[in-house]
């Protein structure tokens, strides 16, 4: 009991959870109100397409926050396993869970651009889930991701608009012929956002239905199911290759007022107190 006690403090202390999912100890993270989500609903989608037995296998958790999706992996045996966030507080949480579940993450606190732009590092598996709309490039990101993915890829992003709306691709789009195509509501489209979306200045970029699976077949991936309108499953096709420059020079992004990326990100302590309130209020 009075171990549980320990437990729950040293949860607690770590602030706002973003993932709430149960630790070997019964306990849950977060306070299992929003903000935050539980974790295991998108786990639920994801699980089926992912072997039981990861033995030896190396997987990437792109954006893995409190670790809730690297740690199932290594349930099922997987070896090394990479998470990757900007965010120290989620750095801290993620290190904490894994210990709780007494499996081991090597955790790096690094923006997914520059990550996945300097690393010469493959994975057998790369969970890339709720991160997309998050970042400047996710072109980029995804064409790498694509090229960093031996076995398979679990990818989860917001969209908008409605996935009944099916979309079949032209070979060919004639100029001012096929303009008029934009205003079709199931045309791959990506939605930017210079502000703030849902009030977050982290949001980029928000595609719709058919433009997350178009982004990710031109990068060479094949969508082998898509369990849920926000998540697809995918393997690599098509092949493109690497080049690797020795001196790459990456912009500095950001949002006025908001985070300037990539760097390591920690959280305005007001904002993290109030997303701690905003949560103790709904008890
Ligand atoms: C919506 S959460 C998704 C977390 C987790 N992947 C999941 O599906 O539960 C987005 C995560 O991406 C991280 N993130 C935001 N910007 C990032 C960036 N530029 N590079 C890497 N991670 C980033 C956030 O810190 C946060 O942990």
């Amino acid at each position: 009991m009075a171990n549980l006690e320990a437990i729950e403090k040293e949860m607690r202390s770590l602030g706002w959870w973003y993932q709430h999912f149960e630790l070997p100890s019964g306990l849950r993270t977060g306070n299992g109100q929003e903000p935050g989500y539980d974790a295991k609903t998108r786990w639920n989608f994801i699980a089926p397409h992912v072997p039981q037995d990861l033995a030896g296998k190396t997987v990437l958790d792109l954006g893995g926050n409190a670790g809730f999706f690297s740690i199932q992996m290594k349930l099922r045996g997987a070896g090394r396993c990479v998470l990757v966030d900007p965010f120290v507080e989620f750095n801290r949480q993620a290190r904490f869970a894994a210990g709780q579940f007494g499996v081991e993450l090597d955790i790096i606190n690094e923006d997914a651009h520059t990550y996945c732009l300097t690393t010469d590092e493959r994975f057998d598996y790369v969970v890339f889930l709720g991160l997309l709309y998050h970042l400047k490039y996710p072109g980029l990101v995804l064409d790498r991701l694509a090229e960093m993915t031996k076995h398979r890829i679990y990818i989860q992003s917001n969209i908008i608009g409605s996935e009944a709306d099916t979309y079949e691709n032209k070979a060919n789009y004639e100029r001012s012929l096929d303009d008029p195509l934009l205003e079709d509501p199931a045309y791959p489209k990506l939605m930017f956002v210079e502000n703030l979306y849902n009030g977050d200045a982290t949001n980029w970029w928000l595609p719709n239905y058919a433009a997350l699976a178009a982004l990710v077949r031109s990068a060479g991936l094949k969508v082998l199911d898509r369990p849920h309108p926000q998540v697809i499953v995918a393997e690599p096709e098509f092949y493109f290759g690497r080049v690797v420059y020795p001196k790459l020079v990456f912009p500095q992004y950001g949002k006025k007022g908001g985070a300037i990326y990539p760097g390591v990100q920690q959280y305005e302590p007001e904002l993290w107190q109030e997303l701690i309130h905003r949560s103790e209020d709904k008890k």
